[in-house]
């Protein structure tokens, strides 16, 4: 089961053509946006985050960027024509109504983003998960903007995880939102949708809102879930409701009891039941197996499932081994060294600041990172007999002298507006290529609470077999142990 969408092997030749050109040839220090909290109870309505200038000045002169040698380009023959087709589990190419693309003998599950990348990277496997125990296809749309910025345009899925490799590793097929619709109809298309986002807390009363219908240009007319979906009844402090739940109202008894109360969709006026062919639910962040904020603990059905197989398409991959490089000043075409690499969340942390007596301790002082990042050396040096002193770090910290105790430890970071990251890539780029450095890192120390450490932590885990550690915060001497 290997096939490569058209618009993917354009993407992929275009950016090695990018790649090419660019440099990348300043390692400074600096600020890097920031993704992503879990303790956050949602982001959805959250304005997008504007990161200011940063007003340092690259080190290096970025005039004449020096080009990457050839070995830094990949060594597969470019695909010809003839190897790249359709979805098997598609009619064809995308066409202006969705209903035109789905085959009759497949049935497919959907739902939206809405929240930071790092929180909808979470919801799209939970999408996943929930589709291959409802046995269905998912079909999984683009992510949308938020803390990059509300107005940058949004990403296809399948231009940051490779789709092909997924569905290789993972046994489960899954198709994109762009692969079934072209991305340039016209067509408004109906479609009957659960919200769920009502039945499991109570403070919103309307669905989930998500940018995403919109830009797939569909009219949805919701549904709202029954009370029994949320897994502690009455409890507004929690909102999970269950993949079982979830499952359950999905198969033909259960939905028949729960349909008939449909609400009209905002264009057409289309009052739609949640349908059969194509099952939506408005938001899944919040589904979970057993307990909530399950990608922290080992035994989560979907990071084991799906989330793992999410690996980087090779153009990030090809990517951030020149950031790495660059990053500790190698020469070009070296191997990726192991590293360490440390992620430090401040900024709006200090909302949940209220157990500290004092602003300052609050957060992990430098002092415990370094003892986190020691602890990290001395289980890799046991573990693995390795001995590494390379550090990477990445933080949101806006404070300069916080960011020279780090430098006067040696340690390094990727200074994205130096690097003209966002003008190259795009804007996406900067939180995605540091997520990508930290996956590749042997150690992994991380900030507690941070759906965007979670993640890292995860896969140096799952993918290096890495040693990880979390800091602990919110009050002074939270992290000593
Ligand atoms: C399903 O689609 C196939 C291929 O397009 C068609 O031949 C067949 O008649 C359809 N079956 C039903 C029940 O509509």
């Amino acid at each position: 089961m290997s096939y490569l969408p058209r618009r993917r092997l354009l993407g992929a030749l275009f950016s090695l053509t990018v790649l090419s050109f660019v440099a990348l040839s300043v390692t400074t220090f600096g600020r890097v946006p920031e993704e992503t909290f879990q303790v956050t109870p949602e982001h959805g309505n959250a304005p997008p985050q504007q990161h200011e200038t940063n007003d340092r000045r690259p080190e290096v002169d970025l005039t004449h960027p020096p080009l990457p040698p050839a070995a830094s380009e990949p060594d597969r023959d470019p695909v010809s024509e003839e190897e790249y087709s359709y979805s098997p589990r598609l009619v064809g190419p995308p066409t202006q109504s969705f209903r035109d693309n789905l085959r009759n003998d497949t049935k497919y599950i959907t739902s939206w983003p809405s929240a930071g990348w790092t929180n909808d990277v979470m919801t799209y496997a939970n999408l996943i998960y929930l589709g291959s125990l409802t046995e269905r296809v998912p079909i999984i749309p683009m992510f949308t903007p938020s803390h990059i910025g509300g107005d940058a345009a949004p990403i296809p899925f399948g231009e940051v995880f490779d789709v092909p490799r997924f569905i290789e590793e993972s046994g489960i097929e899954i198709v994109e939102w762009d692969e079934v619709k072209d991305p340039e109809s016209n067509v408004v298309d109906d479609l009957g949708c659960w919200n769920i986002w009502e039945a499991v807390q109570y403070r919103e009363h309307h669905p989930r809102p998500s940018a995403a219908p919109d830009w797939l240009k569909l009219d949805l007319s919701y549904t709202k879930a029954p009370d029994w979906v949320k897994l502690i009844p009455n409890y507004e402090h929690d909102s999970c409701s269950t993949f079982m739940a979830l499952t359950r109202l999905s198969y033909p008894e259960e939905r028949s009891r729960n349909i008939g109360h449909a609400l009209p969709s905002p264009l057409h006026n289309a009052v739609l039941d949640p349908e059969e062919h194509v099952l939506c639910y408005d938001y899944l962040y919040y589904a979970c197996a057993q307990q909530s904020y399950e990608y922290d603990f080992d035994y989560a059905p979907m990071w084991r499932y799906v989330l793992r197989h999410f690996h980087w398409t090779q153009r990030i991959e090809l990517i951030t081994q020149q950031y790495v490089r660059e990053v500790f000043e190698l020469p070009p075409g070296t191997n990726m060294p192991p590293f360490i690499a440390v992620h430090i969340r401040h900024g709006d942390f200090s909302n949940w600041c209220w157990a500290a007596e004092n602003p300052e301790d609050c957060f992990a002082p430098i002092s415990a990172i370094e003892r986190r990042v020691k602890e990290v050396q001395d289980e890799l040096r046991e573990r693995k007999g390795l001995d590494v002193d390379r550090i990477f770090i990445s933080s949101d910290e806006k404070d300069p002298a916080w960011w020279d105790q780090i430098k006067a430890l040696g340690w390094r970071t990727v200074d994205h507006d130096a690097m003209r990251t966002a003008a190259v890539y795009g804007r996406w780029y900067p939180v995605i290529i540091d997520a990508a450095i930290q996956s590749a890192a042997v150690g992994f120390v991380g900030t507690d609470r941070s759906t965007y450490s979670i993640v890292s932590r995860r896969r140096v885990q799952s993918w290096q077999d890495g040693v990880t550690r979390v800091l602990k915060w919110g009050f002074k001497g939270a992290d000593d142990h």
